[in-house]
C-alpha cells in the first residue's frame, strides 16, 4: 500500500490527528498548502483531513474537484469538530451532504473525530463568529433540538482529542 495523508489545520487538531494516523500507517502526514492533485497519481491510498468551519471540510476541494482522477484509490475524508461524534444526525444531514455529491460516497468514507475549540486561541475574527451564531440561533423562538445543541456548543471551550477515534478509520485503510 502506497498511503499518504494530507491535512488542513488552523489550530492543529486536525494536523495531530493526520500525524497520527501516518505514524501509524507508516507514511508522511503533509499541509495541504504543498500538495497538487497531480502529485497524488501517485499513490493507493489517499487519507483527507479538514478542520469543520461552518459545516465546511476545510481544503476538501482537493479531493471533490479531483474526484475523477482519484475515485480509482482508496480515499478516506476524516474531520474534526466540537459537535459530539455520535450525533449522527447533525453529521449527515449538514456535513457530509454539504461537502460531497451523493455518487462520491460510494468511494470515499467520511469519519469524524473530536477536535479543539480553545476561546483564548481563536482568532477575533473566529470569536466573533461564534458569538453570531450563538446570537441567531438563541433569538429563535423554539430552536429545534439540534439548535439547542449547537447553542451550547458555542460555549465549548477545550480539547477533546481522543487518538482512539483513529482506530475505525485505520481498519478501513488497511482492511
Ligand atoms: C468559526 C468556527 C466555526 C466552526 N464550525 C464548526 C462546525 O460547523 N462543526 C463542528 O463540529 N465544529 C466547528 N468548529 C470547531 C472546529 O471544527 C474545531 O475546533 C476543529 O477541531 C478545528 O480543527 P483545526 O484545529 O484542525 O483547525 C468551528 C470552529 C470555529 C472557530
Amino acid at each position: 500500500m502506497k498511503a499518504i495523508v494530507i491535512y488542513k489545520s488552523k489550530y492543529g487538531s486536525t494536523k495531530a490527528y493526520a500525524q497520527k494516523i501516518a505514524q501509524c500507517l507508516g507514511c508522511e502526514a503533509v499541509d495541504a498548502k504543498s500538495v497538487k492533485a497531480k502529485e497524488l497519481e501517485g499513490y493507493d491510498t489517499i487519507i483527507y483531513g479538514g478542520g469543520l468551519y461552518a459545516e465546511i471540510i476545510g481544503g476538501v476541494s482537493l479531493i471533490t474537484k479531483n474526484y475523477d482522477l482519484l475515485s480509482g484509490k482508496k480515499l478516506a475524508v476524516f474531520t474534526t469538530g466540537i459537535t459530539p461524534i455520535d450525533c449522527r444526525e447533525y453529521y449527515d444531514d449538514m456535513v457530509v451532504c454539504k461537502n460531497f455529491k451523493p455518487h462520491m460516497l460510494e468511494k470515499i468514507r467520511v469519519f469524524n473525530f473530536p477536535g479543539k475549540m480553545i476561546m483564548g486561541e481563536l482568532t477575533a475574527v473566529h470569536r466573533a463568529a461564534i458569538k453570531t451564531l450563538k446570537k441567531i440561533m438563541s433569538s429563535k423562538e423554539n430552536p429545534t433540538e439540534m439548535e439547542t445543541m449547537l447553542i451550547k456548543l458555542c460555549d465549548a471551550d477545550g480539547d477533546f482529542t481522543d487518538f482512539k477515534a483513529i482506530d475505525e478509520l485505520i481498519d478501513y485503510v488497511v482492511e
